[in-house]
């Protein structure tokens, strides 16, 4: 498709948007041309010992878009998933692989997807995100999460978000990568890189969930033409969010299982969504997606609204990495 008019499509989408009957793979436009499959099958705290596994399983069981990234540091045990995918006939370009820069290698942006490559066992990612807008020390007293004598998060400020954005467009060039974007970007650090980027950003990726529905980042990347991909939909850890009473009622009402509501969810959305599981039975469980109606819609929407918001990873992850929310 014409980026520009695949521009022009993720501008004028409504806020919910119907798919007639979507499906794990429904095809979502990016502003490169491409499509990203609506359901991905997350990586992050899937043990060795079982990732291998839960890959396999999921690209056997149809999946097509596997979420990885460096800090995960289990992607030589995904890649090993991928080979023995490949070895059973699954095809390189059937796949949609997303890996992520971190933080620590902000000044070796090249380095940093070379190793997730050669971990992965790949030549190309078809997405490469900027995990989180913030250097961090690539000298410091921990190769992934350094901090000062203090205690305090050891961050890099000879750079900035905007020249790791810069040496992630060069990536474009060298055929490793087929789209860049980003993760944890809220709408002040979009503002502060788009009128720098000469390549608008292809993906978000951000915490996303009825209640954490993030709609000012989700309609400010909409407008310009930034595909969001929501993670975290179960609540991560434990899934606290199937037990939601409304998301529960939504699940009765259409027959279905609390996690099919919050991942058709984001479908309705028009976003892309990650589910993690290492369970055989869960990854294939979380396959089913259905169509959500406006009072579905309405009915979720509503949960954070009288509940407030709870972010069930920044708190655990972001704040405890000592990042600041603006440039
Ligand atoms: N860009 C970022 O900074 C960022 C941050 C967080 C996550 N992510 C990505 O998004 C992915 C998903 O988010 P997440 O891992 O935080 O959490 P999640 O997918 O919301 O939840 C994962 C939890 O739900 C359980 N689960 C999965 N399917 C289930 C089912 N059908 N029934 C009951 N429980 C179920 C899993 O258990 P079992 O595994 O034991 O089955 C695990 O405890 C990550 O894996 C990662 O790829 C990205």
């Amino acid at each position: 498709m014409n980026p520009s008019l695949g521009k022009f499509i993720l501008a004028s989408t409504p806020s919910s948007i119907i798919h007639p009957s979507p499906t794990m793979n429904t095809g979502l436009p990016l502003n490169t041309g491409a499509e990203i499959p609506a359901l991905g099958l997350g990586t992050w705290q899937s043990a060795p010992g079982e990732v291998k596994n839960a890959v396999s399983h999921a690209i056997s069981a149809g999946y097509k878009h596997i979420d990885c990234a460096f800090c995960y540091q289990n992607e030589d045990e995904v890649g090993e998933g991928l080979a023995e995918a490949f070895k059973s006939g699954t095809k390189r370009e059937g796949l949609f692989i997303t890996t992520k820069l971190w933080c620590t290698f902000h000044t070796r942006v090249e380095e940093g997807l070379d190793l997730s490559l050669k971990a992965l066992g790949l030549d190309y990612v078809d997405l490469y995100l900027m995990h989180w807008p913030i250097p961090m020390n690539p000298k410091g007293n921990h190769p992934l999460f350094p901090k000062l004598a203090d205690g305090s998060r050891d961050l890099d400020h000879s750079i900035t978000h905007i020249d790791t954005w810069k040496s992630m467009e060069k990536l474009l060039s060298t055929g490793k990568v087929k789209a860049i974007g980003v993760a944890n970007y809220s709408v002040k650090y979009l503002e502060d890189l788009l009128p720098h980027a000469t390549v608008v950003p292809a993906v978000n990726q951000i915490e996303n969930h009825p209640y954490l529905p993030q709609q000012e980042i989700v309609d400010f990347c909409r407008a310009k033409g930034i595909h969001i991909t929501a993670y975290s939909p179960f609540g991560s850890t434990g899934s606290p969010m199937m037990k939601e009473e409304g998301v529960v009622e939504v699940a009765q009402k259409h027959g279905v299982e609390p996690g099919t509501v919050l991942l058709s969810y984001h479908i309705a959305r028009g976003s892309s969504v990650l589910a993690k599981s290492v369970t055989p039975a869960r990854i294939d469980a979380n396959r089913k997606l259905i169509t959500l109606d406006d009072s579905d819609m309405n009915k979720l929407e509503s949960i954070s609204k009288t509940k407030g918001f709870t972010r069930f990873v920044y708190p655990a992850f972001g704040v405890k990495l000592g990042f600041p929310d603006k440039p």
